[in-house]
């Protein structure tokens, strides 16, 4: 894991090297102006508390439609906390603060709405789910956070052609949900679900974490073309590491320590 120094010399680069966020727009008069591309996601003040302990405490912070923002911070900060609190886990309670979402306020949404409104999370941890075959759980998935009215026959090419995009085997997407999936594998299931169910606001918690170089590599260029054919989907991106960082290349990189975000 690269040390603090390293971790705040990456973040200052990637403030000096912003990307583009605002786009031109041609008026009548055939002067342009420029579009501000609109918070997609802003926190304000938000506390959490879990098991009796402040785990956020006091968090500001927004994400732009299409932006992805790094955050990093040590174990133990609040990383996943945060992550799991946005799509509502019921053992987080939020205790102060307001967070919209798409315009809505997220706070009052289930977690199921949330998931159809267009958030999703990858877990740093994914559970094995035996006797629930990958390929069906990401259809039920589908229907559920996308369309209802897809047909098994449609949804089956659809797959077919994101295994193919991901470079993922058909055969995975037969055996259940993350059992016996080797660590790299359980990561690209999480890609896999991402390519599906193209979300306005993707947590990436750590899909970076137990990957060897290449299969970091794999993954880091799965997440960029997937963020490339959907460039509108925003991208939170929780890692220890420079080397993701560096090739995921994000817009901003925000730092947590203690449950507070700076
Ligand atoms: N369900 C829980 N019960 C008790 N403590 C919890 C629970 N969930 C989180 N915590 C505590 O909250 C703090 C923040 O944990 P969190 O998982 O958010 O850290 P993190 O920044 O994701 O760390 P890491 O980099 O190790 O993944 C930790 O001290 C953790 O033990
Ligand atoms: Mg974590």
């Amino acid at each position: 894991m690269p040390k603090n120094d390293e971790l705040r010399v990456i973040a200052s680069k990637a403030k000096q090297s912003p990307k583009v966020l605002e786009a031109e727009i041609t008026l009548p008069d055939g002067s342009q102006r420029r579009n501000k591309k609109h918070e997609l996601l802003e926190i304000k003040n938000l506390s959490v508390s879990v098991a009796c302990k402040i785990v956020l405490d006091n968090v500001s912070m927004s994400v732009k439609e299409g932006e992805v923002v790094g955050l990093l911070g040590p174990n133990g900060s609040g990383k996943t906390s945060l992550g799991l609190t946005l799509m509502g886990h019921p053992r987080y309670q939020v205790t102060a603060g307001k967070v919209m979402f798409a315009g809505k306020n997220l706070l009052a949404m289930k977690p199921e709405e949330r998931a159809k409104a267009g958030l999703f999370m990858s877990f740093q941890n994914p559970l094995e789910i035996q006797g629930v075959p990958f390929g069906k759980f990401l259809f039920t998935a589908y229907k559920e956070v996308k369309n209802p009215n897809i047909s098994a026959k449609e949804f089956i090419a659809l797959l077919r052609e994101k295994c193919q995009f991901l470079g993922v085997e058909q055969s995975f997407v037969e055996r259940s949900v993350n059992e016996g999936f080797s660590g790299g594998e359980k990561k690209r299931a999480e890609i896999l679900q991402l390519a599906i169910l193209e979300p306005k606001l993707a947590i990436l918690d750590e899909t970076d974490s137990g990957l060897d170089i290449k299969a970091t590599k794999i993954v880091a260029q799965a997440i960029k073309k997937i963020s490339q054919i959907n460039p509108k989907m925003s991208i939170l991106l929780i890692t220890h590491y420079e080397k993701f960082l560096n090739q995921l290349k994000p817009d901003r990189i925000l730092n947590i320590e203690k449950g507070m975000v700076k």
